[in-house]
């Protein structure tokens, strides 16, 4: 059945300036990094995208890497994009990434001006793309100078490929001096894109205070610790889950008693708040104004309507901010 998409779907999602740019960021995106991939039903990742599309999440994010296999979730994307929303292009934004380990040999890895430019040609490709609208430095590459990977980046913007460029993964300093070097050759970095919840915290203090400074916005990847972060695990390990599923980024291994623990301490104040758990760690990430979308991932429609719901009750009390303080300890 042709797609047509919500005709109300701006009316409740909120859209949140990404640092001092003129481009409006979704307070939730949705990331393809799972259930895009070829070993997902591709029909399953449709109604994924319409899903979201529907309740006003313009920003898809994924990178050349995301599948399994890597490339499959761009490959998958860009069909679904071509059969749903093509109409839609205009009300997208979309990114990609390069930096980690993408095809054999000393070309396809890390940061050169070789990898990144190569890299990006590859997604738009198996997007369909003409551009993508952000493009990032996935994770920072010790060895190639920083002047030559934002250069890179630099060049893919004057070039027409991406409209806005980004950082992922980059610690505090060095994203100050990148910041300031992509500020110096007139593309000014768009956004950084660190890992943040409740259970990972290093943004705190450092990254957030230099984005803040430097009007740069922050997208939080894996707001909710891969599904920790909810009651996804509260009783046992479902089947159907991430931490089931053989992934080595969640293993059942990391759900240790300490963690569930607090989850279920966590789990008890969000059903005080009257809210999920998942929709308390979300409201948390956002509670910081630097921070301006949640990337999240979803396997099923549930879990995007699950942090849609979030937005109508965002705000902690000083009470409850102290709760959460103590029981993260
Ligand atoms: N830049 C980077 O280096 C980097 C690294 C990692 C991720 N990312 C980006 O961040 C995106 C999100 O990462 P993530 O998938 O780890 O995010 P996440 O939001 O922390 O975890 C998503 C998972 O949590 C579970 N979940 C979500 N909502 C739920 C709900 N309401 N109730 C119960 N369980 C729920 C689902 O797991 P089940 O599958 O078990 O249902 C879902 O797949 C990725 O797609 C990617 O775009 C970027």
């Amino acid at each position: 059945m042709v797609y047509q998409a919500n005709p109300s779907r701006y009316a409740t999602m909120e859209y949140r300036r990404c640092g001092r740019s003129g481009l409006k960021l979704p307070a939730i995106s949705l990331g393809l990094w799972h259930n895009f991939g070829d070993a997902t039903l591709l029909d399953n990742s449709r109604q994924l995208l319409r899903r979201a599309f529907d309740v006003g999440i313009t920003h898809f994010d994924l990178a050349n890497n995301y599948g399994p296999l890597p490339g499959s979730a761009e490959e998958n994307f860009g069909r679904l994009l071509r059969e749903d929303f093509l109409p839609y292009r205009d009300q997208l934004i979309i990114s990609s990434k390069a930096g980690y380990t993408m095809w054999d040999g000393p070309y396809g890895d890390w940061g050169s001006r070789k990898y990144l430019i190569a890299s990006l040609d590859q997604s738009l490709k198996r997007m369909g793309l003409e551009y993508v609208d952000i493009f990032y430095h996935h994770r920072p590459d010790p060895d190639t100078p920083l002047e030559e990977t934002l250069c890179a980046l630099d060049h893919v913007v004057r070039q027409g490929k991406a409209l806005y460029v980004g950082l992922s993964n980059y610690p505090a300093e060095l994203a100050a001096r990148a910041i300031d070097i992509l500020q110096d050759l007139g593309t000014p970095c768009l956004i950084h894109q660190p890992k943040y919840s409740l259970f990972e915290r290093w943004v705190e203090g450092g990254l957030l205070n230099v984005l803040q400074e430097k009007g740069v916005g922050c997208i939080a990847f894996s707001p909710l610790a891969g599904g920790q972060l909810t009651d996804r695990y509260l009783n046992g390990i479902p089947a159907d889950s991430r931490a089931a599923s053989g992934s080595r980024f969640l293993s059942p291994d990391q759900l240790t008693e300490e963690k569930q623990v607090k989850v279920r301490k966590l789990n008890e104040l969000a059903e005080r708040r009257g809210q999920k758990l998942s929709q308390m760690a979300l409201a948390w990430v956002l509670r910081d104004e630097s921070v301006t979308s949640v990337l999240i991932g979803a396997s099923k429609t549930s879990q995007i309507d699950d942090a849609v719901g979030m937005l109508a009750h965002r705000h902690f009390t000083d009470a409850e901010r102290a709760v959460i303080e103590a029981i993260l300890v």
